[in-house]
């Protein structure tokens, strides 16, 4: 079973240096975000596409920033001490798997991986290692998705959790010939922040999800699922991606419906309570915000040890609440989130290539236990909790060097 990841001085007394993977539309974002920080230190751009690298450290005005194309052989070179991991979703799990297992530490896109079972590996990856595998679920920093977790507290038993999602943007790329554009690429934002809001696992899904005549999509633009959760209460999503005229917000627009009154976020300002006679609880607001409040909180966990919120043990069930949405929109029929993770880690078990992870997969009993004790779960940042065993900090990897104490 999972203990703590290893420490690493994440700039307590130097930046901690790291690497890029991927540098596409959203590796951009990520590099010149990595460059704005004080915490780390941007030492060299990894992909595939070496052109691709090179216009992307032109662009941040260093042309003379080491490119590679793998990164722990340019981690190796470069004295790299953790990975932005900002591929594709398919190479989400070799990319960061091998980064685990070379001692480096990984703060990856969503999702976690393209399937479930690669998500399971990798969280099997990071036990092994004892690295840290956060994965950046951005729209979950958001300080007024946090203003609204406090709202959801104080509003006692929730009923229902709704959100709606409707805009007509018009990518190109890969999403335009994806299966399930909807529910695979944006929905997991959604899905991710229900479980945050409401502080609750899911238990089964039912999905719709269809393609108007107009759409210009090749899979299902639209997409309507149900979620039941383990408190009893039920999540709804409503969605659209080809909904053209009174957009919502990228966040969408939320209701949670509850014992003592009602609190909606239009996903743009402040959440609004309407309870009538209830006072809110006068939270401190949380400090940090998109890819730079993961790259923060990434940072402090590395500092402190301490198990963050997008640890890949937590964020698995994101992914699996996608998988089952997809595969009841395919079915027709509900899906039991167990009866999913049980057919996942069958399946990662066939699919490892890697004897320790198989043997750590292995071990574990259910897939929901393993995932809740790698997870630590789920305490936002300000609501601290450091685990006993914390604090060890001893491979030979090019992160030793960063290996501190604090
Ligand atoms: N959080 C958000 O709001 C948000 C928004 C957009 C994209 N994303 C996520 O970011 C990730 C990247 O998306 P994108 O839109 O930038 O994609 P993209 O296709 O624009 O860029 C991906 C880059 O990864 C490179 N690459 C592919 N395989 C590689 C490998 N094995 N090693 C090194 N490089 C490799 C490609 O050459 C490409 O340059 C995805 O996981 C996506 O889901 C998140």
């Amino acid at each position: 079973m999972s203990g703590s990841h290893r420490r690493v001085d994440c700039g307590e007394h130097a930046p901690l240096p790291v690497l890029a993977v991927g540098a596409g539309a959203m590796g951009r974002a990520w590099l010149r975000t990595l460059q704005a920080s004080p915490e780390v230190e941007l030492v060299g751009i990894v992909d595939l596409d070496t052109d691709a690298a090179g216009r992307a450290a032109a662009e941040l005005g260093r042309p003379d920033l080491p490119i590679g194309t793998d990164a722990v052989t340019l981690a190796a070179r470069t004295g790299a001490a953790a990975v932005v991991d900002v591929t594709v979703p398919v190479a989400h799990h070799p990319v960061t798997t091998a980064a685990l297992l070379a001692g480096l530490p990984v703060l990856g896109e969503k999702p976690a991986a393209d399937t479930l079972p690669r998500a399971l590996s990798l969280a099997a990856a990071a036990e092994v290692s004892g690295e840290l595998f956060m994965v950046s679920q951005s729209r979950r920093w958001n300080p007024q998705v946090a203003a609204l977790r406090g709202l959801v507290q104080d509003l006692g038993a929730v009923g229902t959790l709704t959100t709606e999602f409707f805009r007509a943007p018009r990518f190109g790329g890969f999403r335009d010939a994806m299966a399930q554009p909807l529910l695979v690429d944006m929905a997991i934002h959604a899905f991710d922040t229900a479980r945050y809001l409401l502080g609750a696992e899911p238990v089964s899904a039912w999905c719709s999800s269809w393609n108007p005549s107009w759409s210009w999509y090749a899979g299902d633009a639209n997409a309507t699922a149900l979620f039941t959760m383990a408190d009893g209460s039920r999540f709804s999503y409503t969605g659209s991606w080809c909904a053209p005229g009174a957009e919502t917000s990228w966040n969408g627009a939320w209701r949670v419906s509850a014992e003592r009154g009602t609190a909606r976020w239009d996903g743009e300002t402040e959440p609004v309570l309407d309870a009538e006679g209830l006072v809110a609880t006068d939270r401190p607001r949380s400090p940090h915000s998109d890819i730079g409040g993961a790259l923060e909180v990434f940072c402090a966990a590395l500092r402190t040890g301490e198990t963050p919120m997008g640890e890949v043990h937590e964020n698995v069930l994101s992914l699996a609440m996608v998988e089952a949405a997809v595969e009841s929109a395919a079915t027709g029929r509900p899906v039991q989130l167990d009866d999913l993770l049980a057919r996942a880690h069958v399946q990662a078990l066939a699919e490892e290539a890697h004897p320790g992870v198989r043997a750590a997969l292995g071990g574990w009993s259910s897939v929901r236990e393993a995932l809740a004790a790698g997870a630590g779960w789920v305490r936002p940042v300000g609501d601290r909790r450091i685990r006993a065993d914390s604090g060890s900090c001893g491979s030979s990897s090019p992160a030793d060097s960063a290996c501190g104490s604090s």
